[in-house]
């Protein structure tokens, strides 16, 4: 049995869709903390689990016969909240005796203290923990910067506008990597492994050619002072620092084909 966390989420809800093409819907139990939110799974047959990361006992149960489970980090980082949660997560697998758990940790999450620790120390408690793992460590979301209103303002205003240091991004799309998830879950030699999932480089000035390219209207890409970039300063500061600039080829394995780029994800944004 698959079991998959998060499915109420941008990516839980790709691996969940994805599994069904898949493997038998009877192997299959989403989790969710509000199941009212998963209405439409449980519809087409879907065992749906209540199951919330506060909930340290109620998880034991949830995870029950999981011969493989999909543990999608939580999205809460107010401080201690996210490594509490995890430890319940943790725990409740084994003493569910999960036979194998995927976590969707973060790219270069290894690399220690800062404000990936959260993941760090997950890694380890699930090692420690001696469970048979996968470590999905996911770059950011090309989303994160090619998104309606980001696109829309470089289209009108004809100027797309970043701190970016000329440092080239590894971002990749959350639905490929929801398939490498997707894949990890169905497929065999994954145990003890930990992939760095990012998509092919691209760069702000690249970025601009393609959405001028695909709106069909020039965009012209102008470097602006960190300071001018707002709630996405903490962002640019890793990208300036080259946080993103290393490449992985785990994604593309993973999917058995190149994963999906800047061009891709205007052209979605853009209904093109
Ligand atoms: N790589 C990136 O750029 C990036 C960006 C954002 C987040 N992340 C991380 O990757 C994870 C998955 O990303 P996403 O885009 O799918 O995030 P998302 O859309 O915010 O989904 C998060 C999922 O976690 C569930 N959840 C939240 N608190 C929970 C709890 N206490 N117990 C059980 N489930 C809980 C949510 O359920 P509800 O529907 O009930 O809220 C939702 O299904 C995030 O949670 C975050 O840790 C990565």
């Amino acid at each position: 049995m698959i079991v998959v966390t998060g499915v109420t989420g941008r990516l839980g809800r790709i691996v969940i869709e994805d599994l069904l093409t898949r493997v038998p819907v009877d192997r299959l139990v989403a989790v969710a903390r509000n199941p009212g939110k998963a209405a439409d799974l449980a519809e087409r047959g879907v065992e749906v689990r209540r199951g919330d990361y506060d909930d340290r006992e109620s998880l034991v149960d949830v995870f029950t016969g999981a011969d493989r489970l999909l543990f999608v980090s939580s999205p809460d980082v107010t401080p201690g909240v996210r490594r509490r949660q995890h430890e319940n997560v943790v725990d409740a697998a084994v003493r569910a005796a999960v036979g194998h758990i995927a976590y969707t940790s973060a790219i270069k999450a290894h690399e220690g203290p800062g404000f990936l620790e959260d993941h760090a120390v997950t890694e380890h408690l699930i090692r420690d923990a001696g469970l048979t793992y996968t470590f999905l460590r996911n770059t950011f979301y090309t989303e994160v910067f090619v998104n309606p209103p980001a696109v829309a303002a470089a289209v009108d205003s004809g100027e797309l506008r970043a701190a970016d240091g000329g440092k080239p991004l590894n971002t990749a799309t959350i639905r490929d990597l929801g398939l490498a998830a997707s894949a990890v879950l169905t497929g065999n030699g994954h145990e003890h492994t930990a992939y760095e999932l990012r998509g092919p480089l691209w760069t702000f000035p690249e970025l601009a050619e393609t959405i001028s390219a695909v709106a069909g209207k020039p965009v012209v890409y102008r470097e602006i002072p960190l300071e001018e970039t707002g709630e996405m300063a903490f962002v640019f500061e890793l990208v300036r620092s080259g946080f993103f600039a290393d490449p992985s080829e785990d994604l593309e394995k993973l999917l058995g084909r190149p994963a999906a780029g800047i061009r891709e994800a205007v052209q979605e944004v853009l209904g093109r």
